[in-house]
Order: structure tokens, then sequence, then C-alpha cells
């Protein structure tokens, strides 16, 4: 059976790590737009670099959840039968133990230099406008997928959303394209589709099925659920 899970903010807010759409409308006290376009950054280098550089060191007091680590046990029976798909840039799958995440929004833990197109692992901070371990040149940013930016990965993630059976949204409001269309890819291709949220997402009809609750609670019964027929 192949299952595509999508995860959102939503999965890292029992870890500490904000959700983007929040009662006030702000990331971390910032408008949106004022830390996650191409412009903001062309306007204020250093502040988008400080935004970021600060986000990065916050996952040094993070932890993952029982969602983080059910999804890895999943994976560790299903194998390729899963693909995992996030839209956050932390690095809470991977600590949770999942070895194969696809950071369709990039990473906080990556720098992309705009002189090179390298990605590099990088834990530092950027503010400062250090060399690209690559080229050389000071070229460095978030390597994060900005307002107006493509999303990383889109072939291999629609390819897995053509051949899913069941394709599941955990954590997302579903107000941000394309990630927010991929339930009606994996429906118009034979996928049942579920979604597991704190509440109903933007496009909560669009799923065959829908559990409201918290996704530390909710997402270890569904994988028990998934591999209790398995055996396991
Ligand atoms: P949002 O902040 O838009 O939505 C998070 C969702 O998680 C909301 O629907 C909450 O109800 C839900 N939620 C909160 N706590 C939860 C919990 N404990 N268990 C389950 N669900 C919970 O975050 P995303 O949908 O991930 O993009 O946002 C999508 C994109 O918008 C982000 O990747 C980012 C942002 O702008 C870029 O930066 C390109």
């Amino acid at each position: 059976m192949n299952i595509v899970v999508l995860t959102g903010a939503g999965i890292s807010a029992e870890s500490g790590v904000p959700t983007f759409r929040d009662a006030d409308g702000l990331w971390e006290g910032h408008r949106i737009e004022e830390v996650a376009t191409p412009e903001a950054y062309d306007l204020s280098p250093v502040a988008v670099q400080r935004f970021y550089d600060a986000r990065r060191k916050a996952l040094a007091e993070v932890e993952p959840n029982p969602a983080h680590v059910a999804l890895a046990r999943l994976e560790e029976v299903l194998g390729d039968e899963l693909f995992l798909v996030t839209q956050n840039i932390d690095d809470l799958h991977e600590r949770g133990g999942s070895q194969r995440v696809a950071h369709m929004h990039g990473e906080l833990l990556s720098a992309l230099c705009r002189s090179c197109g390298g990605r590099s692992h990088w834990t530092d901070d950027l503010d400062d406008f250090p060399p690209c371990p690559r080229c050389g040149i000071p070229e460095l940013r978030p390597d994060v997928v900005w307002f107006g930016e493509v999303p990383y990965g889109m072939d291999v993630i629609q390819g897995k959303l053509m051949r899913a059976d069941l394709f599941v949204s955990i954590g997302t409001s579903g107000a941000v394209y394309p990630a927010a269309g991929f339930v009606q890819m994996a429906a118009a291709c034979g996928a049942r589709t579920l979604e597991i949220n704190l509440e109903p997402s933007e496009g909560t009809h669009f799923f065959n099925e829908a559990r409201h609750g918290r996704a530390g609670e909710l997402v270890p019964i569904w994988v028990d659920e998934v591999l209790r027929p398995l055996g396991f």
C-alpha cells in the first residue's frame, strides 16, 4: 500500500514550534511578507537573516513529539511505500527517526548560495554573510522556499501522489498552494484521503475522512491502525 503523508506546522506545535496562522496572524511577531519573500530579503537582508538565524537557534530548544516518532515507526515498517513530504523547515521528523523526508519548503539547517546555487548543511548564523563552502562567494541565504518561489521536488511529489492508495494530511491549514492542492490530486488519481488536524482545515471537505484533535494523540493512533493488520 502506497501512503503519502503531508505534514505542516501543526505537527510541530506540541513540540513548541509556533504555527504560522495563529490568532494574531503573525509569525513570531512578523508579518509573513516581511520575512518570507525574496522582496523582503532584497530590502532588508540582515533583518531576514537574523529572523531565520533565531529560528535555527530555537531548534536546539525543541524535541520531536509522539506524532513525529509514530511516522518514523511507520517508515521503519513500510520503507519506500511511505512517502513523507513536509512543509516544515524544522528537523523534527529527522530527529524523530524518519530517514527519508522531502522538505518541499526547504530546511533551516541548510544554506542556499545565491551565486552558485549550491545547498550546504548549515548550523551557524548567516547574518555575517559567510563565504559559500562551495564557491567561496559570500552570498548564502536561508535555504527556505519563500512566497513566489517554486517548492522543492514537485516532480517527485506529483509522481507519489499519482500512485498513492492513501493520502494523509497532518497539521496543515490548507491555506498555501501547491500543498493545499495535494488532496485533490491524490483523490483524482484514486487515493483515499484523511485529514488529521486540530480543527477543520480550509480544504477539509475534500477529504474522505477528517479527525480533529492534537497530532501528538491522533497520529500514533492512526499509525497503530495501519500497522496492526500487518502484524506490528
Ligand atoms: P499553518 O500555521 O497555516 O497551519 C497549522 C495548522 O495546524 C492549523 O490548521 C492548526 O489548527 C493546526 N494545529 C495546531 N496545533 C495542532 C496540533 N497540536 N495538532 C494538530 N494540528 C494542529 O501552517 P502550515 O499549514 O504548515 O510556507 O502553513 C503552510 C505554509 O505557510 C508554511 O510551510 C509556510 C507558511 O507560510 C512558507 O514559508 C513558504
